[in-house]
């Protein structure tokens, strides 16, 4: 297994098989191994700096369905909430003071926020802020939207595609949601110049091995700047409620084989992973991770975000956060730095 290893990580690649193989392997001296590899490949790529992008959940409202959601629009009990561009706008004022250049807005699919709005949001942010990166994270919308976004100052686009299976895709979402029209809002966004994150959630309902090897797969296939993965979590207002939560060993394992497949990709460790053990974003860190996302919106509305269950940082200042956050990067081996982090693909 060490060897199988050491040559991903001089090659970045390996078959289904060893992929497989590597991704069901609990011997904790192969796992350890597995993380050291990955974290002496990061550390050529990135040193040890972990960069920071503020968070900012601008609308709990969503008009789609996904099964695992917790602001799935039939959820109605969530309790939702929009921020106006002046609270958006006050978000990115103390993140900047705190040395955020990374802003990402992230919200449901929300059409309340026509492209207009999205356009003027994003251009206010550009003039204020000319050296952050603008990140968004607003689901799936036409080529043309995403251009509009693009020429308004938007540098980056989150938007895992959460399986790339169709029948598993299936077997999360409704019929109205399909794989392909995801996969080719990735493409789009690639082909109009945004720096590019994909993802899937470790754990999900119907997941199987050999389905977490179709996503390296379509990953190679799609080569993002970054990459999300976290577990899933259940919410207890969703269908998934009594599904069990993604695994922490298997997620430290994704990261650190997601790491020795693409050397340059910008991997966070995720607030999900944050949230299923108390050390889980250090942990991820030492498996290969080197950004996280540390929440900037405003404290009132935290709560109301709630994708999934025990959800951390929901009552903290964005100082406290970003302190806090610097704790934990530096008792794990590594510095928080303030950069615009900005991929370094070859
Ligand atoms: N609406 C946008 C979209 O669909 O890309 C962005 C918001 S969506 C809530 C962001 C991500 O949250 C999803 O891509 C999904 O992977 C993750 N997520 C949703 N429910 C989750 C759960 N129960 N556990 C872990 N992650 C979850
Ligand atoms: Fe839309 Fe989750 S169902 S953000």
């Amino acid at each position: 297994m060490k060897q199988l290893i050491d040559r991903l990580a001089s090659v970045h690649d390996a078959d289904d098989r060893e992929l497989a193989s590597l991704l069901i392997c609990e011997d904790p001296d192969i796992q350890h191994y597995l993380a050291v590899r990955a974290d002496e490949i990061r550390r050529q790529v990135y040193g040890t700096d972990v960069y920071l992008r503020g968070l900012i959940e601008f609308s709990s409202y969503c008009k789609n369905d996904c099964y695992y959601c917790g602001i799935r629009k039939s959820n109605r009990r969530a309790i939702r909430y929009r921020l106006t561009k002046e609270q958006i706008l006050s978000c990115c004022e103390t993140g900047y003071d705190l040395g955020y250049r990374t802003f990402v807005l992230q919200s449901g699919e929300d059409p309340w926020y026509t492209d207009d709005r999205i356009c003027s949001i994003v251009a206010s942010i550009r003039e204020r802020y000319p050296d952050c990166a603008i990140t968004l994270s607003l689901g799936e919308k036409t080529r043309d939207s995403y251009q509009r976004y693009y020429d308004a100052g938007a540098n980056r686009y989150l938007l895992r595609h959460e399986t790339a299976n169709d029948t598993h895709y299936s077997r999360l979402h409704p019929s109205s949601m399909r794989l392909a029209a995801r996969k080719q809002c990735l493409f789009d966004l690639k082909e109009i110049g945004y720096q590019v994150g994909a993802g899937f959630m470790i754990g999900s309902p119907y997941q199987t091995t050999d389905l977490i090897v179709e996503d390296f797969r379509f990953l190679q296939q799609l080569r993002p700047d970054m990459i999300g993965c976290g577990p899933f979590i259940p919410h207890e207002d969703t269908a998934f409620r009594d599904e069990p939560q993604g695994a922490l060993s298997l997620c430290l394992r994704i990261l650190s084989i997601l790491r020795l497949l693409f050397p340059y990709v910008l991997l966070p460790a995720t607030t999900a992973l944050g949230s299923i053990h108390p050390a889980g974003r250090e942990l991820g860190l030492k498996a290969g991770a080197n950004v996280v996302m540390p929440n900037l919106s405003p404290v009132d509305v935290r709560a109301y975000y709630r994708l999934y269950d025990h959800k951390i940082c929901t009552g903290e200042e964005a100082a406290e956060c970003r302190a806090c956050l610097a704790r934990r990067v530096e008792s794990a081996g590594y510095q928080l730095v303030t950069a615009r982090g900005d991929v370094r693909k070859p």
